[in-house]
């Protein structure tokens, strides 16, 4: 609900306020931004500034509340006083004052390519304006989250140059730590605290696209706030570009927050009448800490921000040919292992990389899209059929902002690459094409579009796989040429599943969660990495957007050992999939894999889109009367202790039943130990003991019992670890990287 009363504009949603109030030289001051209260708390909330701050400006001589480096605003002026760091820059100072507003249900209207959060909300319209320039303040409310953003046109008779414009910005009150998100290539979503204390907190990304160096997403919180109490923001962009964020702490105790594209290399002529439209910013508050913060969070993302036809709908359990297959396939290989995949109970196959032109590694073919019939000699249309005759459906992966030098349609059109002036620099060998021109956009479309015509394809993985070169304001044009190519591909076929995909998670963000509902959120798919990158994730994203694949072990990446079933386990909270050669895994293995997907389909709405909860020791979902925890270890303690179990969020007095998956055991974990449970001393590296590792399992700890959510939420006390002392069914065998599901179910 959005109020406006004697100058004071109240912008009310789920578990937040916000108070902003024109003084009396038109400028807009932010009261209050955090918990709900009312429009009459404002004498509560009101600033004082005392009498004066020495050497500071003040905007009238005789009024020494008018000191503008001490109020707290919602726009700052620039130039004129407040020496904070301003939300926009063109190159002189600025005075912008209230001219009018509007209060309107719908979202703000938008002219160019962005994408912006849709559906129900009511919106605030703020204009403010000074000599030849009115800027436009968006506010809009989406349940328990706001979204801000700024349009900037040019009323007056001369260019003006935007070096810089920022969504949004805040001042709030209080002492905060800021929590951003860093990473490179296979080690997206780093997370890094900072104390917002004198000087600036800046995050920022400066390589084209949103980047797995510096996620936009980023978190405010309290010193003392913890997954359950205290007061925290979530603040991400509907952007898909260079991004730029700062946390500017006063030494007044004011906490300023922006966040709009990067102003690096930026700049923007406004011509006479022309506007710039920056991105929409999110912001999330929750006084009932980070979990409070996240569950709105992830409302909003499945609501308002993913596509419609794929809101609350089930993914499908995928296998994807890349990390068995990378580039060396052909039709009977891929056809083996769609067989498997079905046989294990997937229910997509999805073909990646090296499908079309001279594709046999990276190094050629990128921008050609004609199918290569050595390796699928029926096309793709023979191929996906014979897929679908398996009973799987079919995905398929392009690489279609890109173009190898070692491809016709590089020979062809050289200029359509994006390049300078200079030698150019490649990235995984390869040159981005330069979606700022029409006739590359039209290739595009046209092209992905005649293979998706061609064949029945129920899913894209669509990759990009470099970072971008400095290209100034075409870097913004680059995007908007992004969002319009996929825009034209996908609306008129919104039954695709799209997943993007950009080296894994390299352009991980809510513009292309607006274009598809997934993204591949990291070519890491080691489970305990995964722990790290899907469990930042959760901050910001519901799991129904992130790919989560079990891949080999030992794994590609970190040759990290860790068991099949913790591979599982991790990979259930997100959309799961298989990503590893089958030929070769041994029968148990089948049957493991074939029990995770039974129960990962059993559960499937609950691990998708369950409110997520961050444990001690873990993850949990929970939908209607079904609460699933994920327990994680790293490395094994000798002499382990007790352990508990809290899990989150239920209701205290219905009872549950509580049950953890059933896991096996190998035996060759036991190594030399088992000749001490057979009658006969087996050599622990002979044939019989390999041959046994290969076919025999045994059970593992099994707990099973009925209680109260309101035991399950005080601990319920787990079955005890193996220590040396012998081996028993009632006990849990874990080695290093175990981890364990249980699964609490409403007794009706
Ligand atoms: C990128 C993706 C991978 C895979 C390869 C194919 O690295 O992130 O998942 O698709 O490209 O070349």
């Amino acid at each position: 609900m959005i109020t406006y009363k004697n100058n004071i504009f109240h912008i009310q949603g789920k578990g937040f306020s916000s108070l902003m109030r024109i003084n009396k030289y038109g400028q807009l001051e932010q009261l209050h931004f955090g918990e709900e209260v009312e429009m009459e708390d404002v004498q509560a909330l009101e600033y004082h500034t005392g009498l004066g701050w020495g050497s500071s400006i003040l905007l009238d001589d005789n009024d020494l509340a008018s000191c503008p480096d001490v109020i707290p605003y919602v726009w700052s002026e620039n130039g004129r006083g407040d020496y904070r760091e301003s939300p926009l820059e063109i190159g002189k100072s600025m005075e912008f004052k209230y001219k009018c507003h509007k209060i309107y249900k719908g979202v703000a209207p938008i002219k160019c390519a962005l994408p912006q959060a849709k559906g129900e909300c009511d919106t605030l319209e703020i204009h403010m304006s000074q000599n030849g320039l009115l800027l436009k303040l968006y506010f809009s409310v989406f349940d328990g989250v706001l979204t801000r953003r700024a349009v900037l046109t040019n009323i007056g008779k001369e260019t003006v140059e935007i070096q810089k414009i920022m969504s949004f910005m805040m001042d709030i009150y209080g002492d905060y730590e800021a929590t951003t998100f860093h990473g490179s290539w296979i080690a997206e979503m780093r997370d890094s605290k900072q104390v917002a204390q004198g000087g600036r907190i800046v995050n920022e990304s400066l390589t084209g696209f949103s980047s797995n160096q510096h996620h936009p997403g980023f978190l405010v919180s309290e010193p003392e706030a913890t997954e359950e109490y205290g007061r925290v923001y979530g603040i991400n962009l509907i952007y898909s570009g260079n991004h730029y964020a700062s946390i500017q702490k006063s030494y007044q105790g004011l906490t300023r927050i922006m966040q709009g594209i990067s102003p690096n290399n930026f700049s923007k002529k406004l011509q006479l009448k022309e506007s710039f439209e920056t991105p929409e910013a999110v912001i999330c508050f929750s006084d009932k800490g980070f979990g409070g913060m996240s569950e709105k969070m992830h409302a909003f993302v499945n609501r308002y921000i993913i596509p419609e036809y794929w809101q609350g709908r089930e993914r499908p359990v995928l296998y994807n040919s890349w990390e068995g297959c990378m580039f060396d396939f052909d039709q009977r290989r891929l056809l083996g292992l769609a067989k498997t995949a079905k046989d294990l109970g997937c229910e997509m196959f999805v073909l990646d990389d090296g499908w079309f032109g001279k594709r046999n590694d990276d190094k050629a073919g990128l921008g050609d899209y004609n199918i290569n019939k050595k390796k699928l000699p029926q096309g793709m249309n023979g191929f996906a059929d014979k897929i679908h005759a398996l009973g799987l459906q079919f995905g398929l992966w392009f690489e279609p902002e890109s173009v190898n030098m070692d491809s016709d349609l590089y020979r062809a059109h050289p200029d359509w690459a994006l390049t300078d002036e200079f030698t150019p620099v490649l990235g995984r060998h390869q040159l981005l094409l330069d979606l700022t021109k029409q006739e590359v956009r039209d290739y595009i479309v046209e092209n992905v579009g005649k293979v998706l015509d061609s064949a029945n394809i129920n899913y894209v993985k669509w990759d990009m796989n470099r970072h971008s070169i400095a290209l100034g304001t075409k870097a913004h044009d680059y995007i908007l040429g992004l969002y319009d190519v996929q825009r034209r591909v996908f609306e008129p076929r919104p039954h695709i599943l799209l997943e993007n995909c950009a080296s894994g998670g390299n352009r991980f963000d809510l513009g292309m969660l607006c274009m598809g509902p997934q993204i591949w959120c990291s070519d890491d798919t080691d489970p305990i990495e995964r722990l790290t990158i899907q469990g930042n994730l959760s901050y910001l994203y519901p799991q129904s957007t992130y790919g989560t694949h079990v891949s080999a072990a030992p794994h590609a990446q970190t040759l990290r050992v860790t068991p099949l079933a913790t591979r599982g386990n991790v990979s259930f909270f997100g959309c799961l999939g298989y990503e590893l050669d089958l030929k070769h895994l041994l029968s148990l293995e089948k049957e493991e894999i074939k029990a995770q997907i039974a129960f990962y389909k059993k559960y499937r709405m609950v691990f998708q889109y369950g409110s997520f909860k961050r444990l001690k020791n873990g993850w949990q979902v929970k939908k209607d009367g079904t609460a699933i925890a994920g327990v994680f270890r790293g490395q094994v303690a000798a002499a382990p202790g007790y352990e508990v179990l809290r899990m989150k969020d239920l209701d205290k007095k219905k009872q549950y039943s509580f049950v953890n998956r059933e896991q096996k055991l190998r035996v060759g974990q036991f190594g030399a130990l088992i000749k001490h449970v057979v009658p006969v001393n087996l050599n622990p590296n002979g044939a019989i003991l390999r041959t046994a590792d290969r076919k025999i399992t045994m059970g593992d700890g099994k707990q099973e019992l009925k209680a109260s959510g309101a035991a399950l939420m005080s601990g319920i006390r787990l079955l005890p670890i193996f220590q040396g002392t012998g081996y028993d069914k009632n006990q849990r065998t874990l080695t290093d990287f175990g981890s364990e599901v249980f699964v609490a179910e409403e007794v009706l």
